[in-house]
């Protein structure tokens, strides 16, 4: 399976702070926004990611993640002009996706929770159709908003409805079979002028190949794309780091767990962030063992 990060538009939520600087570069506590979503596709077990951006940026996000083999990972970029929307990511990102499957992650978005990682990686294989993660919200009018039955299955999905039907949020991530590129590509504009990510998870849901797995109250979801949401994010993300000594979405941690890099690499990416408590962290990882 590949990866897609979506960490275009212009962030207009956030003005001023984003006037100079992408949104998912913004910290979230000890870490760029951008890490949060790239440990998602890392603990789902994918490792060859095309990162799309406005093209102002994509510099910025080189300079911070390279091509990524300091990670084990195979990064690439690619540009997205103007916000177009969602499903743009998938005809821009065709040549990436070449025949496989694929899991698109917006870069704004933060998952945390027990048994995430196994979730990922059992839901990654052999996708056919897609899957879809539900989280229940206090503000669904915000999100593109599922419907489900008695049984949990999918009936609809609204994007930003003005009467949600539910508190469903459909959360930013999303893993489709290859059949997702002709959809993108055969998709027409919505009313606000967008690829509408909502209107390819009806294609599947149509077909009956749409599977939603509901993210329970005990797990985290945020996004971090208001100035208030993103306070929160480091709020949370400090609140836990100082609780329980360990780090999210700490990359070179992720990189060495999941076997991607050797002892002495993680070390030595420890090393040279050590004047940093992020840095210490990592050299601790990897002393531990
Ligand atoms: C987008 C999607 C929406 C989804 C949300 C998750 O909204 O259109 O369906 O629930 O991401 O973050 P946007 O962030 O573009 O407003």
């Amino acid at each position: 399976m590949k990866g897609i990060i979506l960490a275009g538009g212009h962030g207009t939520r956030l003005h001023p702070i984003t006037l100079g600087m992408s949104k998912q570069l913004l910290p979230v506590y000890d870490k760029p926004l951008i890490y949060y979503p790239l440990s998602v596709l890392m603990l789902a077990g994918i490792t060859e990611i095309q990162i799309i951006s406005a093209p102002d940026d994509i510099e910025n996000f080189q300079r911070l993640l390279g091509d990524g083999a300091h990670v084990g990972l195979r990064l690439s970029y690619a540009v997205q002009t103007e916000p177009r929307g969602l499903a743009e990511a998938f005809i821009i990102g065709a040549d990436h996706v070449g025949d496989d499957s694929v899991a698109l992650v917006l870069g704004d978005n933060i998952f945390h929770g027990p048994g995430f990682s196994n979730l990922l990686q059992r839901k990654a294989e052999d996708v056919d159709g897609c899957v879809l993660f539900g989280y229940p919200v206090s503000d669904p009018e915000r999100y593109g908003v599922g419907e489900v039955d008695g049984n949990g299955r999918l009936l609809s999905i609204d994007e930003k409805p003005e009467r949600p039907r539910s508190n469903l949020a459909i959360t930013g991530l999303y893993f489709y079979d290859n059949e997702v590129v002709d959809i993108a590509k055969n998709l027409t504009p919505s009313a606000r002028g967008e690829l509408e990510i909502t209107d390819i998870n009806r294609v599947y849901l149509e077909r009956g190949k749409a599977d939603l797995v509901s993210l329970g109250r005990g797990f985290v979801w945020l996004d971090a794309g208001t100035h208030d949401t993103l306070t929160e994010a480091g709020q949370y993300v400090q609140i836990l780091e100082h609780r329980q000594g360990v780090r999210l979405a700490c990359i070179e941690e992720i990189a060495w767990r999941m076997g991607l890099i050797d002892r002495e690499t993680c070390l030595r990416l420890g090393t040279q962030l050590a004047k940093s408590p992020y840095g210490r962290y990592v050299m601790e990882v990897a002393a531990a063992g």
